[in-house]
């Protein structure tokens, strides 16, 4: 059993960004995850469309976007447009899940909702069928390069049996934190996709941490 490897860019040098991701690319990364902070939902800023369409233009890797940002309704289109795979919105900032999970998919994204270490999993029973990824944050958003909360490989297990319990399928993603020393726990309980920022481009070799983090994986039950 793996998962697919979603290296962030978070910790990226920023002033280089397409020779980062080639680096990652190179080394057989799954995705690019690509954090987007609005200084209100979490206390940071970061990037938003126009960068996530300069990405679209310099690698073939899927582009995960993680919408950490309040009414991300009204930010879906332009980040669909600017070439987003995944579009992820934060349980917490949205009002009407529903009706903003139906709107990603319409866009022709697939959509994905993320819960914060103080959401339950079961929070989102209501809206699976409409959901393609849950993501699991690990720590609480707004910065990389935090300790990963141990009760996060708990809430893994929980969506992990919320989605086999009522036969819907979803990809399970994990934010923050993420490393070699707990990457095998994570897929083992039913993690689809490892997001890695500091263990990744914090690392002298990113493209050797790539390999590493995939390994580590693979060693899963
Ligand atoms: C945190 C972001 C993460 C972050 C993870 O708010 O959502 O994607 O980049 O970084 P690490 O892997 O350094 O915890
Ligand atoms: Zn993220």
């Amino acid at each position: 059993m793996s998962a697919r490897i979603a290296p962030s860019i978070l910790s990226a040098d920023f002033a280089r960004l397409a020779d980062e991701v080639a680096k990652v690319e190179a080394a057989g990364a799954d995705q690019i995850h690509v954090d987007v902070m609005d200084g209100h939902f979490v206390p940071n800023i970061t990037i938003g469309p126009p960068v996530v369409a300069a990405l679209r233009r310099v690698t073939r890797l899927p582009l995960d976007v993680h919408l950490m940002i309040e009414d991300p309704d009204r930010y879906l289109e332009a980040f669909a447009t600017a070439g987003a795979a995944f579009i992820t919105v934060h349980a917490e900032a949205v009002t009407h899940l529903h009706r903003t999970l139906a709107r990603i998919r319409e866009l022709g994204v697939r959509a994905g909702v993320a819960v914060n270490p103080s959401t339950p999993v079961s929070h989102l029973r209501e809206v699976l069928p409409e959901i393609d990824l849950i993501l699991i944050m690990s720590v609480n958003p707004g910065f990389g390069g935090q300790t990963f909360i141990p009760r996060s490989l708990m809430k893994v297990e929980q969506a992990h049996t919320l989605l086999s319990s009522t036969g819907h399928r979803a990809d399970i993603e994990v934010d923050g934190g993420v490393d070699l020393t707990n990457a095998a726990d994570l897929v083992s309980a039913g993690a689809t996709m490892l997001v890695a920022g500091a263990s990744i481009f914090g690392t002298p070799d990113p493209a050797a941490a790539t390999r590493a983090l995939r390994a580590a994986a693979g060693q899963a039950r």
